[in-house]
């Protein structure tokens, strides 16, 4: 394997490094505490090419490999966890699986616009009972001939009120179980499609994550992804995919706390000197150093068996279940390097701490990763 860095790779680190320091840091408070959705700030991400980093130029995108999504999405997180979720989902869960399966017509339609940035997009799987069992749709996708009439609600849905355009999972023949499953682009605006409650959350509360309400919506058929029956095991593929990007969101909350507890314990003195040339904080920076690390070669290591086209499923369930264990260590741990001032907001670990726990449940639990591995270690 190989993952050395090249130019392009640190100049994309690079320019998302400054976009998150100069133009998301200055708001990311403010936006955490009025849950404000960074409108601005992603419409800039876009400008940038971040937003369809891995699509190919033809459709708008940034022709960019999976190692330089996961630099741009660890400096992204670094500062603002939920500007990285909305990118993420867009990157990995809307453009990637448009791309990889859409038709043309699909691709010209709804993935252009996301690639580009021009709009987002969002992925809808989880329902009230559904969200780690995944077969057990309850959304239906009736077959009507030239339509789909889709029935019911969806739950967590990140993007859920900014997003142009939605792929519904849904449930054609229930008795074909998976294989009766389906994904399909609805448009936000189609007749019987609501967006519902935003959630208020404990974290990356600038994101929007709503209820989706689906009440007799007419879905062309056209709008169907893939073969009749596709649907589950599209939903698989693009959340394996997915997990990469939120190991990388994982590992970028944990290196910007260790960042920030690093700093602040060279300036912070107690007993005569800097708090961090007591052992029992040194100690604790030597660890978040040290499983940051681990955890970002995890990432890379997904990363590059997806760009040489080679299975990830296990690499990216491992990264994501070690990353995001780590995002919490470190961000507990950060706040505890910074004491009392650690608590208050204005130094930034508090936040942080909260938009780590997130990443241990969303695109699938941490359990769930442990499925995904030991099934794969026990297949060998
Ligand atoms: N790639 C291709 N096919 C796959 C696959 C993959 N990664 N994983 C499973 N499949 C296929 C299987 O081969 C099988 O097909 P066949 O029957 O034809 O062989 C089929 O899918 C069913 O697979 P399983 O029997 O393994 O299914 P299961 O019911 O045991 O579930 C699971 C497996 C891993 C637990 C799965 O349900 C899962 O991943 N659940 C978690 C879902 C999830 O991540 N939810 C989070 C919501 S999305 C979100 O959070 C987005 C957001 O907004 C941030």
């Amino acid at each position: 394997m190989n993952i050395e860095l090249t130019e392009e790779h640190l100049a994309v680190r690079d320019a998302a490094r400054d976009f998150a320091q100069n133009v998301l840091k200055p708001g990311v408070i403010e936006r955490d505490e009025k849950q404000q959705f960074p409108a601005e700030e992603i419409r800039q991400l876009g400008e940038l090419g971040f937003l369809g980093m891995m699509v190919d130029p033809k459709y708008g995108g940034g022709g960019m490999d999976t190692i330089s999504y996961v630099l741009a999405m660890e400096e992204i997180s670094k500062v603002d966890a939920s500007c990285a979720v909305v990118m993420s989902v867009n990157n990995s869960l809307y453009c990637w699986g448009i791309e990889k399966y859409g038709t043309e017509e699909q691709k010209q339609k709804y993935l252009v616009p996301c690639a580009t940035g021009e709009k987002i997009g969002a992925f809808c799987l989880s329902e009230p009972e559904a969200g780690s069992d995944a077969t057990s749709q309850r959304t239906t996708a009736e077959d009507k001939g030239d339509y789909y009439l889709l029935n019911g609600t969806k739950n967590w849905i990140t993007n859920g009120g900014s997003a142009s355009f939605y792929i519904v999972i849904a449930q054609t023949d229930v008795a074909k179980g998976h294989r009766g499953i389906n994904a399909f682009i609805v448009e936000k605006g189609m007749e019987g499609f609501n967006v519902g409650a935003k959630e208020n959350k404990l974290g990356i509360r600038a994101s929007d994550t709503h209820t989706l309400l689906f009440n007799d919506v007419k879905v062309p058929k056209e709008n169907r992804i893939g073969e009749d029956g596709f649907g589950f095991k599209f939903a698989m593929m693009i959340l394996s995919g997915g997990r990469i990007g939120i190991a990388s969101q994982a590992l970028g909350i944990a290196s910007g706390a260790y960042e920030l507890a690093l700093a602040y314990s060279k300036e912070r003195t107690a007993f005569g000197k800097p708090i961090c040339e007591h052992q029992a904080v040194a100690f604790k920076l030597a660890d978040m150093a040290t499983e940051i690390e681990a955890a970002r070669l995890l990432c890379l290591k997904a990363a590059y068996l997806k760009d040489q086209k080679q299975n990830f499923d296990k690499e990216g369930a491992m990264a994501k279940v070690f990353a995001s264990k780590v995002a919490m260590d470190t961000t507990v741990e950060a706040v505890q390097v910074h004491g009392g001032y650690g608590f208050v907001k204005e130094y930034h670990v508090e936040r942080l701490m909260r938009d780590a726990k997130i990443t241990q449940i969303y695109e699938g639990t941490s359990e769930i990763q442990k499925i995904v591995i030991s099934r794969s270690i026990l297949k060998d």
